[in-house]
């Protein structure tokens, strides 16, 4: 038996010696997780002994996370925009960037009743829950060409009892009604960075994460089907879109946006990056 205190020096040294980025933060994560204990109960029980069956997951645990098992997958469930997510290798680990995502989402439907908002390629459901979390009168449909996430997700909207509609499909395929708001958080790499990935990230599908050679083989088709379901006159929002991209190619489809005649500004994320593009047009989109 050994200390709280020990099997943290133990487990953050471990971690360190593989080369996680933030050894101490993955160490007292497991043993919060292991111990249901919250931060401050963690750091004034740090003399307490911890039980046999407690070490034995603790050990499974540290072992897993220094083969780089990801710590979201080795936690029940992890809160992002408010909202709770299990998150596993069925869907992309929801990212902190995305979060700002959701923030440009409720700042686009401040003001609106009852908006009618469309996620596409949800994963574990993080955007959609995130907006029917915030905004209990907006009808939110989800969608995702993959029904392992499809799943996670429905599973996610039970956790956290919200009533998102999920539906299978190939960006727009089989999708009727309108929306007001259409997020997207599409997989945007481009195909080589496949080389140089973290191992953590080879636990997220590759489905959701590489769009060919510049990384808009899904975002382009995205954008050219778009304006078919955004809303026309009467929308409360006009029918906008809003895209997480990569700062390499976000520049290239608000340009590309511009083409079809659409209003489109690339926004930053927290840290500068030009990493969202929003799209509108000027005048209600026709239906095509
Ligand atoms: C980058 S992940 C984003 C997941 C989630 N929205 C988030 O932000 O955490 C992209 C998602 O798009 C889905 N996807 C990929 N191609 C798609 C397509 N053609 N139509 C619908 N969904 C697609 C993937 O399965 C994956 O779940």
């Amino acid at each position: 038996m050994s200390s709280i205190k020990a099997w943290q020096v133990q487990a953050t040294s471990r971690f360190a010696e593989v080369g996680l980025l933030s050894p101490q933060t993955d160490a007292r994560e497991l043993l919060k997780f292991v111990l249901r204990l919250d931060d401050t109960a963690l750091f004034l029980s740090s003399d307490r002994e911890v039980s046999e069956t407690q070490a034995a997951q603790l050990l499974a645990l540290i072992d897993a996370r220094a083969a780089r098992i990801p710590l979201q997958h080795l936690l029940d469930e992890v809160e992002w925009g408010g909202v709770r997510l299990k998150s596993d290798g069925r869907a992309l680990i929801p990212r902190p960037e995305t979060e700002w995502l959701l923030h440009l989402a409720l700042e686009a439907l401040h003001g609106t009743v009852n908006p009618r908002v469309l996620d596409v390629g949800t994963g574990t459901g993080a955007l959609a829950l995130g907006i029917k979390f915030a905004r209990s009168d907006a009808a939110v449909t989800a969608t995702d060409i993959s029904t392992e996430a499809l799943a996670l997700a429905q599973e996610n909207a039970t956790l956290n009892g919200l009533d998102v509609q999920f539906v299978q499909a190939d960006l727009f395929r089989g999708i009727s009604g309108s929306f007001d708001l259409i997020v997207s958080n599409p997989p945007y790499l481009p195909d080589t960075d496949q080389h140089s990935a973290d191992p953590e990230v080879r636990h997220d599908p590759d489905l959701a994460l590489y769009a060919g050679a510049d990384g808009l083989s899904v975002a382009r088709p995205l954008l050219a089907q778009v304006r078919a379901v955004l809303a026309q006159a009467g929308s409360t929002v006009g029918g906008v879109l809003l895209l997480e991209l990569d700062p390499r190619n976000a520049p290239t489809l608000a340009a590309e946006a511009r083409t079809l005649g659409a209003e489109a500004e690339v926004l930053p994320d927290l840290a500068g990056r030009e990493r969202f593009v929003r799209v509108s047009w000027p005048t209600p989109a026709l239906r095509t």
